[in-house]
């Protein structure tokens, strides 16, 4: 089984000015609550990494902005379903990550990644009588490209250094990573 793929996919994203734009709290709040759940398993696990968070930032996109995003999706994906389009800003001071964590929500997201800055996702197996996370894949996006991936499985972004990492996220609540590689 694969948790992440490149598409062919180009998908052209206009400067976004997040001054103009409303930070999606809910997400943030959510974040909390999963950092909690995760004290008591992965996070803890031994051989999770253990760097400090990175600071994210999400918009939900709408209007014009997410209209001019959502028609460069394929058509036959957009009949399945229309996803929620996020912009997504990544702050690592130094080396850092995004803990692991499964999304909430959605069952599989196109990341369009604008400035990538190396960063690497990497998917995890909890065994929980071991208290140990084991790598099963990991990837590492070149700014431009598009990625679709799980959100059901285990995952966690290391930040090799400072940097400003910027996104954007198609989430899909009924499509899964299959039907997505498909319909590209
Ligand atoms: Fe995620």
């Amino acid at each position: 089984m694969i948790n992440a793929s490149l598409l062919s996919l180009s998908i052209s994203v206009p400067s976004i000015d997040t001054e103009k734009l409303e930070k999606f709290e809910w997400r943030n709040a959510y974040e909390k609550v999963s950092e909690e759940r995760l004290k008591k398993s992965a996070a803890f696990a031994e051989n999770a990494p253990k760097l400090k968070p990175v600071i994210a930032e999400h918009y939900v996109l709408s209007g014009d902005l997410a209209d001019g995003l959502l028609k460069q999706l394929p058509a036959k994906l957009l009949e399945r379903e229309v996803p929620v389009v996020i912009y997504t800003v990544f702050k690592a001071d130094g080396p850092s990550q995004l803990i692991l964590h499964k999304d909430w929500g959605r069952l599989s997201v196109i990341n369009v990644y604008v400035e990538a800055q190396g960063s690497t996702t990497t998917f995890y197996e909890y065994d929980r009588d071991n208290n140990l996370v084991q790598n099963i894949e990991s990837f590492c996006a070149a700014s431009g490209e598009v990625w679709a991936m799980n959100s059901k499985i285990l995952h966690g972004v290391v930040f090799d250094d400072s940097s400003i990492r910027t996104m954007i996220n198609f989430a899909f609540r009924r499509q899964t990573l299959e039907s997505i590689i498909q319909l590209q």
